[in-house]
């Protein structure tokens, strides 16, 4: 039998994710093992990690590349997938808000709008009925309200720390954001025997 596939993200949710994978009995040593490589097995060698950019992880497991995956909300609700989520799994935390530069004046009639996520960003300003003018860039947004290239900028907010430090203020919260157990369609009926039990321990480990 082939081992479970997980698509799980690089970064700042793996660490909480290996303990949460750990309460639900999967093996982490490999997962958390300090090395550039990028698939991964358990010593049993039942479940195997693909350790993916986030934005990424959706992808591998519409594809069916991997059974199982975690990703953020923000992606999923920024591009359209066919998958499965049997799990908000309460970690990866945050907040997706609208945020400006301390002390701004009122905004132009069409506000420039740099951001990551240009679907959730178009879809917030067109249900209020405004004109916005969005920018996408990858990374360091919170950079472009500084430099003259947008008024304001869409983005994440965990700690507020980025925001803070760079003297940006929160203007408005669009959504808040979790991390989400995502699952192929056909290995979650076609796999069950194996991604059940998994999802089921999960579960558990999220509820404790
Ligand atoms: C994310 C997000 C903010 C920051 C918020 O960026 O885009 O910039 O974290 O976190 P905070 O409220 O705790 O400061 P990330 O660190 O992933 O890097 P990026 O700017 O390259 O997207």
């Amino acid at each position: 039998m082939r081992p479970l596939t997980i698509a799980v993200p690089k970064g700042r949710v793996l660490k909480q994710l290996a303990p949460l994978f750990a309460r639900a009995g999967i093996d982490t040593t490999s997962l958390l093992a300090d090395d550039r490589t990028l698939l991964r097995e358990t010593p049993d060698g039942a479940v195997r990690f693909l350790l993916l950019k986030p934005d990424d992880v959706p992808t591998y497991v519409e594809f069916g590349a991997a059974d199982l995956g975690v990703a953020g909300r923000d992606v999923l609700l920024e591009r359209q997938y066919d998958l499965y989520l049997p799990l908000d799994l309460g970690i990866g935390r945050c907040r997706m808000v609208v945020a400006a530069p301390e002390g701004a004046g009122p905004a132009p009639d069409v506000p420039r709008v740099a951001t990551k996520y240009p679907r959730i960003t178009t879809e917030h300003f067109a249900a209020r009925g405004m004109s916005v003018e969005v920018i996408y860039v990858q990374g360091s947004v919170e950079l472009a309200p500084l430099v003259g290239l947008a008024d304001v900028i869409v983005d994440l907010v965990e700690t507020g720390s980025t925001l803070a430090e760079n003297h940006l203020v929160v203007r408005e919260e669009i959504t808040s954001i979790s991390s989400v157990l995502i699952a192929n369609r056909a290995a979650y009926k076609l796999r069950a025997a194996q991604v059940a039990p998994i999802v089921d321990a999960l579960r558990a480990a999220v509820g404790g």
